[in-house]
């Protein structure tokens, strides 16, 4: 149902519960259709509480209700429920009836291939039974199960179970967000970890039959995860066991429940044949992510959604370290980098943007975005560098100290910040309160031995952010001779005025500047230093991070030469990266990256910002003339690079064999556009691992030379979802982009393209979205096409079909022609009776005003 009204909550609207809820038994009797849940909640009015009880609930049958054993019936609205309650300590109980199998939302307990499973986060609770759904209520749990399936699992600690019966204790106070339960016939991947005090924790991931064989992997990762949190912030598992389930139909990646994380099969289950090295990275990041939610998040969880970025911003940061220890950090800065550029300046730059701590949202589901998640990572790494290593770790000390067991925000975080170093936070806490991405232009001065660098910071008004001051930012800054050598090391600028200047005395000749190195901040650098600066460093800078970025600099700046002019391709460019792929000394990892391109959505950016309309068209054959260009002017270079870094040895997904692999697939993809598809034939028919079956796969469809491995490929995997979802994607992707949203149209009316299962559909539609010059090709086919799916999907799954839309973000820098047509394709959803809350509100905001 549409609301006629829909309602906009505020921050500043915040009102504490007025009742602790000191403990919660929940009983469930599990059927598909009629599952009953039973609660008991003892509830203990609040000191000046003003009586007012209201429990959340949605969709809910209510059977029956009752106040320390007395019957009532409380009046029911579609959002809870509200009735007289005693102003003494009292016994609420209650009985609902739900139907987890018609639960396609994925939200609440629904069903997967028979399994039961819930997603509380955010709001999902209240799909289950009344309860104060939001996180400022923690309450210890205890959940009795009544169920046919031999697996039954809930939080914490198990305390009885038997044929159909379990019961769990969780002794840890939580809000409900973080309440989950399993019901499946699943097998156990079983491990143990021993934390550094000496508990021993019993590790299982549970796996549909058919699944074990994909998890030795994920278990190595969530005992480094622990060994890493012990080592490096102090922190100790705190359950006699740690459960982690992998469900094939999920809204997002995994969940952090207390004590049973819940992962997204593709998030968690990884091996040699069917996963990419790619995905091995991604498996151990998300399964450290949620590992380490179990401090940051569970321990210490958000007073109200408004501070989501406490939880998420502070444990993907913490999570990229851990990534960094484990493997190499540059290249985790620099993926990181792409990752932000990519998705938060992308947000920021159109109509979504909002505050890494929003101050208003109708649906709390579309806030978990590139803004809140890596941009309120990009904001710890800030405040770290500012106080420096020794003083965060202080801090995170104290604040774990403090305020373990609280429901917190952002003033808090900050407070510990303060405490710890001394240091006045007021001004730095506008890169949580202020929308957008600053721009800073750097320019410098040189007089007798004296050199000067000004810098100036700017942020384009918003909606959320109509007067935007001056913010801190940490420019990290190092300085080189003309002779390579680098004469002045990394140091921390603080930009704190609107412009301000930096002076460096007693230089004996002008050197060259490397600034923002490591990119330690996240802003667009526009810089009116000389272009051949570019090419300098990427030949001697001794910063990893800004030696790739000089590169994609200079990659920047002739792509858009290119598609303005019809320029050639910089030869100084292809020089310099040609030095770069053939230094033997350097990370193969980090010269597979060197020889990235920026996106086309990038590039369309880049010249939207300077006034110009993009052409998809325009940008897309430009890539192409550089690839062809890197291809010829790397010719002589490209069979060594192929043939030196293939791995002999037993497959490892670790750094040293991926980062071969991923240089010799680089090359092989240049080399089969001079050469034509052979080699990628050979790899393909030979390949033992999907890292290299996948490449393979992309040239021969590149290459238009793909059909009998496509079949091949289907053959081999139509009985493995994760493995399919690459063959969906794939076509997609490297359809020419005439051909894209046909492609698209046509795997469709696949048998295997189940659409309700978010996976799936993110890999034909996600994919859609991403192929920049596929997605806006003239006509507007690739528009019409999502909106027709998205208008399909929104009934069944609000939540991905909200977070989908946003493929149309970016509508206002494209030709009038294509401007109209998403016009009328965004009024056409907006106009459609029954739109979800979620979707609502995302197209609402992305079609603007005019
Ligand atoms: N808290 C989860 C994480 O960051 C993400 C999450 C939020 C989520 N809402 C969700 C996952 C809904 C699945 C479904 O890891
Ligand atoms: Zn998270």
């Amino acid at each position: 149902m549409r609301d006629a009204t829909p309602q906009t909550i505020y921050l500043s609207d915040y009102k504490p519960f007025g009742f602790d809820v000191t403990s919660v038994e929940l009983t469930f009797d599990l059927a598909p259709n009629t599952t009953r849940v039973r609660s008991k909640i003892a509830f203990v009015p609040r000191e000046g509480t003003d009586g007012t009880f209201f429990l959340d609930g949605k969709g809910l049958k209510l059977i029956s209700a009752a106040i320390d054993g007395v019957a009532i019936s409380p009046d029911l609205t579609p959002e809870g429920l509200t009735c007289a309650v005693p102003d003494h300590p009292f016994l609420w109980e209650a009985e609902v009836e739900i139907d987890p199998e018609n639960n396609t939302a994925l939200d609440g307990l629904y069903m997967s291939n028979g399994m039961y499973c819930t997603q509380c986060e955010a709001q999902g609770f209240r799909k289950i039974t009344y309860y104060p759904d939001r996180p400022d209520v923690m309450s210890v749990f205890t959940v009795k199960i009544n169920g046919t399936h031999p697996v039954l699992l809930s939080n914490g600690n198990p305390v009885t179970s038997s044929q159909g019966y379990a019961e769990w204790h969780d002794p840890w106070p939580k809000p409900a967000y973080l309440f989950a339960l399993v019901a499946g016939d699943l097998v156990a991947v079983p491990g143990a970890f021993t934390t550094k005090s000496g508990r021993d924790v019993a590790l299982n991931i549970y796996v549909r039959p058919g699944d074990e064989g994909k998890c030795t992997f994920p278990m190595q990762a969530i005992k480094d995860s622990m060994k890493w949190d012990e080592e490096v912030y102090g922190r100790e598992y705190d359950l006699d066991i740690f459960n982690v389930v992998a469900v094939d139909d999920f809204n997002m990646g995994a969940m952090e429940n207390k004590g049973l994380n819940v992962f997204n099969s593709s998030a968690v289950l990884a091996s040699q044949a069917t996963s990419t090295d790619e995905n091995f990275v991604r498996v151990e990041a998300i399964i450290a992510h949620e590992y380490f939610h179990n401090w940051t998040g569970n321990r210490i969880t958000c007073r109200d959604w408004f501070q989501l970025c406490l939880k998420e911003g502070l444990t993907v940061f913490r999570d990229s370290q851990f990534t960094s220890d484990m493997r190499s950090a540059p290249v985790k800065r620099i993926t990181d980098v792409i990752d932000l550029r990519g998705r938060q300046f992308a947000e920021d730059q159109g109509p979504l943007s909002h505050p890494v701590r929003p101050e208003s949202f109708q649906e709390i589901n579309n806030f978990y975005t590139a803004t809140v998640y890596e941009k309120g990572a990009e904001v710890i790494g800030m405040l770290k560098c500012l106080v420096g290593d020794e003083a965060y770790a202080r801090a995170l000390d104290l604040y774990f100290d403090r305020h373990d067991g609280q429901a917190c925000t952002i003033e808090d975080w900050l407070q510990v910040f303060e405490d710890a170093t001394g240091r006045d936070l007021t001004q730095f806490k506008r890169w949580y309160s202020q929308a957008g991405t600053p721009r800073l232009t750097v320019k410098d001065a040189w007089y007798a031995g004296t050199y000067i660098l000004t810098f100036t910071q700017n942020l384009k008004p918003s909606a959320t952010t109509p007067d935007p001051k001056p913010q801190v930012i940490p420019i990290v800054t190092g300085l080189l001779a003309p002779s390579g050598e680098e004469i002045v090391p990394s140091q921390v600028l603080e930009l704190t005025e609107a412009s301000q200047s930096f002076t460096f005395e007693g230089l004996s000749e002008r050197p060259i500047p490397s600034v923002l190195r490591g990119f330690s901040a996240p802003v667009v650098l526009e810089s009116e230093l000389a272009q051949n600066h570019t090419a300098f460093l990427l030949a001697h800078d001794t910063d990893p991070f800004n030696r790739w970025e000089s590169g994609r600099s200079l990659a920047k700046a002739s792509l858009l030469d290119m598609i303005r002019t019809g320029a050639h391709p910089d030869e100084r460019y292809l020089d310099g990266l040609l030095a770069v792929i053939s230094d033997a000394s350097l990370d193969p990892t980090y010269r597979a990256l060197m020889l990235g391109l920026p996106s086309q959505s990038d590039l369309a950016t880049a010249l939207h910002d300077a006034g110009d309309i993009p052409d998809p068209g325009a940008i897309w054959a430009a890539t192409e003339a550089m690839r062809r260009a890197q291809a010829q002017h790397f010719k002589g270079i490209l069979p060594g690079l192929f043939a030196d870094h293939q791995v002999t040895e037993p497959y490892v997904p670790n750094a040293d064999q991926s980062g071969r692999r991923s240089l010799a697939n680089a090359a092989l993809s240049l080399l089969s556009r001079l050469e034509g598809p052979e080699r990628a034939q050979i790899q393909f028919d030979q390949a033992d691992n999907m890292t290299q079956q996948l490449a393979a796969l992309s040239i021969l469809l590149r290459e238009n030379a793909g059909d009998n491995a496509l079949k091949s490929f289907e053959e081999q995997w139509k009985d493995d979802r994760l493995v399919m979802d690459k063959w969906f994607g794939l076509q997609v992707m490297q359809a020419a982009p005439e051909r894209a949203a046909a492609t698209a149209a046509a795997l469709t009316e696949h048998p295997d393209f189940n659409w309700k299962n978010p996976n799936r559909f993110r890999s034909v539609f996600g994919t859609l979205a991403g192929h920049h010059a596929g997605f806006h090709a003239a006509g507007g086919a690739g528009y019409r096409l999502l909106a027709d799916w998205l208008l399909k999907l929104d009934p069944v799954n609000p939540q991905t079909t909200a977070r989908m839309s946003v493929a149309f973000q970016t509508w206002r820098r494209y030709s009038a022609e294509r401007r109209d047509i998403v016009t009328a394709e965004l009024d056409r959803m907006l106009a459609t009776p029954d739109l979800s809350r979620n979707t609502t509100e995302m197209l609402t905001r992305i079609r603007g005003k005019e």
